[in-house]
């Protein structure tokens, strides 16, 4: 077994060396688990897309410590980004900016644009910096999943998922559960990719502008492939009226089926109960379908949340899930 304390300097110098060394390594952030790579290294960046099961043009996330960090793999920041940057990093928001020519070639998948992200998780933090200290720009890193499935929140849960040859740094359960929002900034305005739990409305407050819809075109790739973050069982999204009906013609006995659900009865076998909070809900809903899957259930039945703005990564997360 290959997990090893973020906590300490030990753990935090093993990763380091490794990835200098053009290693893999899954690290925490306050989002979800990454799969990392040094970001200058490109044959270090392709054993991610190897690891992962992941097309090759389907660009990474390099992350940074700093603006001054990302100011490297840019080129140039445009104001849009600039005010995401000031407003939310370190944080879970990622900008897509021009990139610098030459510049993480394979994780940007070729593409002329960078996508950018600086974490708040502090091992993810002990890590860069040291990585710094080390000469790695970034690191390359994906979510620490085979291409597809659900993120990791836990360091068991890349371990279950890549297997145990690889060294993770374990940072406990991710504070916010959903990968962070994306904001193309390379066009002429901002659009939003990705939703996470930074709101639309929070982005468009530090933007002082609205964000426009993804074009069909833009290389958004998982972003705008509709099956993802999936688990293997069946999800199906219905109302609440829906799962209430459904459980009262159903033996609570039946195998295989389990429900995810805010208003259903919170005592009934099936049922594990959906919080109300929407920020809880993002925390625990990666691990709740990771859960199901464990116990060997064919089919999730969840509850639609509201169609209502706070809700929105979790909505969107669900989508997908449900389109798989
Ligand atoms: O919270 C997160 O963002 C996590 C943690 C580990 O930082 N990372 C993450 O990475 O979710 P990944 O690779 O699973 O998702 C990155 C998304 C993908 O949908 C990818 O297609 C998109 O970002 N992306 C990356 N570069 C892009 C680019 N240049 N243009 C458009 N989309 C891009
Ligand atoms: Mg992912």
């Amino acid at each position: 077994m290959t997990i090893v304390s973020g906590a300490g300097s030990a753990g935090i110098e093993q990763a380091a060396q490794r990835l200098a060394a053009g290693g893999l390594v899954a690290l925490p952030t306050e989002t979800v688990y990454g799969l990392a790579a040094r970001a200058d290294d490109d044959t270090a960046v392709a054993a991610i897309f190897a690891a992962k099961g992941r097309p090759a043009d389907h660009p990474l996330i390099v992350h940074v410590r700093s603006r001054d960090e990302a100011l490297g793999f840019a080129a140039g920041l445009n104001d849009a980004a600039e005010r995401l940057i000031a407003a939310f990093w370190p944080g879970p928001v990622t900008v897509i900016v021009p990139r610098a020519p030459g510049r993480a070639d394979a994780a940007a998948a070729r593409l002329p644009t960078l996508a950018l992200r600086c974490p708040a998780h502090p091992v993810a933090r002990a890590l860069l910096e040291r990585c710094a200290q080390l000469g790695v720009p970034g690191l390359a890193a994906p979510s620490a999943n085979r291409f597809g499935h659900v993120s990791p929140t836990t360091a068991q849960h890349v371990a279950d998922e890549l297997g145990d040859e690889l060294l993770v740094l374990d940072g406990g359960a991710c504070e916010h559960g959903i990968e962070s929002a994306i904001v193309d900034c390379s066009g002429a305005a901002p659009a939003l990719l990705r939703p996470g739990v930074v709101s639309r409305e929070r982005l468009e407050q530090a933007l002082g502008a609205a964000l426009r819809e993804p074009d069909e075109r833009s290389p958004g790739a998982p972003g705008t492939l509709e099956s993802h973050y999936a688990p293997r069982a069946t999800l199906r999204l219905m109302s609440a009226a829906e799962v209430k009906s459904a459980l009262q013609v159903l033996p609570a006995s039946i195998q295989g089926l389990a429900v995810y659900s805010r208003s259903a009865p919170r005592r009934h076998p099936l049922v594990q109960v959906m919080p109300d909070d929407p920020r809880a809900v993002a925390r625990e809903l990666f691990a709740v379908l990771r859960a199901f899957d464990a116990r060997g259930v064919k089919l999730i039945w969840v509850e639609q949340p509201p169609d209502t703005p706070e809700w929105e990564g979790v909505n969107d997360r669900l989508q997908r899930a449900a389109a798989h």
